[in-house]
């Protein structure tokens, strides 16, 4: 049995209303199951964090560099269960080193993807609220934790961005304003932040077409000039749910890797077969199953499905 399908088979025991879990055959060869997320470890009563933004250090500024620079509160970040810097020894940056690995040998290692935009990474889910922007942000972390690699989280869930709310700065624009006014300049809108290798492109102001922006011809030369210009950094968007809106699935039509997020004991086998559906044909694809309450270590998925 492939790792693929240990996973889709654990959903099929897992979600009480899903099919079994021997009905898999339109789930596409090209998925892989990635390692599970840890159980949610919400503090409800955690204090918020204080919101600082500060001018820019002229001396770290690259050409792309924007003008403003957000202080996540890495506390704060630690009590949701995130990966920060001081989290390099526990459970949650234990796995998302796994969870990346894979990721990062399709962008850059021997071997990698032959697709473009293989540098470009979604960050998905069929449903609302199974742990995207959760993910997106993790992986966004522990990438930036490595020496060598700087990453860009660009918050592409337009119609409800959660990145200023969840990291706790304020609205500034972003990549709505970018698609919507070609004189914007890219770099002007990236927040800088206190981890160095990691960028933030927000949401941006609301906007009446917001969602259709994100499915413009703006969006593709976009993710096209971010796949190019910078094709060895990591772009992570954090993105609106498959199911909910068709702009999700135009927006991973742009993506070298889609990271599909299952949330254990909740998302429906037959919601995920429908979500991958909407992807392209050819599509890498890795599964992460979210909110898992198996021990560490109990539970890896790695290769592909059908091996
Ligand atoms: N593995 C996890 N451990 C701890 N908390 C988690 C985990 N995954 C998600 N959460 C929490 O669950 C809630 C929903 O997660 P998140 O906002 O990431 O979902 P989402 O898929 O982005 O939702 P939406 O579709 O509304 O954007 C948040 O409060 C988040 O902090
Ligand atoms: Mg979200």
């Amino acid at each position: 049995m492939s790792t693929i399908e240990r996973a889709i088979q654990k959903l099929g025991r897992t979600a009480p209303d899903s099919q079994d879990a021997s009905t898999r055959d339109d789930i596409p060869s090209s998925v892989t199951a990635l390692e599970p997320n840890p159980a949610p470890l919400m503090d409800e009563h955690a204090a918020l964090p204080e919101f600082a933004m500060n001018p820019p250090n002229d001396t770290d500024r690259d050409n792309d560099e924007s003008a403003s620079r957000i202080q996540m509160d890495y506390d704060y970040m630690a009590s949701l269960g995130m990966v920060t810097p001081d989290s390099e020894r526990n459970q949650v940056a234990e796995e998302y080193r796994q969870i990346k690995r894979p990721l990062l040998l399709n962008a850059f290692g021997e071997g990698a993807l032959s697709n473009t935009n293989r540098n470009l990474i979604m960050v998905c889910s069929a449903r609302p609220n199974e742990g995207k922007t959760f993910t997106a942000i993790n992986l966004a972390m522990s990438i930036a934790l490595e020496r060598d690699r700087t990453v860009l989280l660009v918050d592409a869930d337009v119609a409800k961005p959660s990145l200023a709310r969840v990291l706790n700065f304020p609205v500034t624009a972003g990549l709505v304003d970018f698609l919507a006014d070609p004189h914007r300049r890219l770099a002007d809108l990236i927040l800088q932040t206190n981890m160095p290798k990691l960028r933030i492109l927000p949401a941006g102001r609301r906007h009446s077409h917001s969602t259709e922006l994100l499915a413009s011809d703006g969006m593709q030369i976009l993710a096209q000039e971010l796949a190019d210009r910078y094709p060895d950094r990591v772009v992570i968007f954090d993105s609106p749910p498959l199911l909910a809106t068709s702009e999700a699935a135009v927006l991973g039509g742009l993506m070298g890797q889609v990271v599909m997020v299952v949330e254990a004991e909740k998302t429906k086998r037959e919601e995920l077969k429908e979500a991958l559906g909407l992807l392209k044909q050819d599509q890498y694809v890795g599964l992460v199953i979210n909110k898992s309450n198996r021990p560490f270590g109990a539970d890896y998925y790695y290769g592909s499905y059908g091996e």
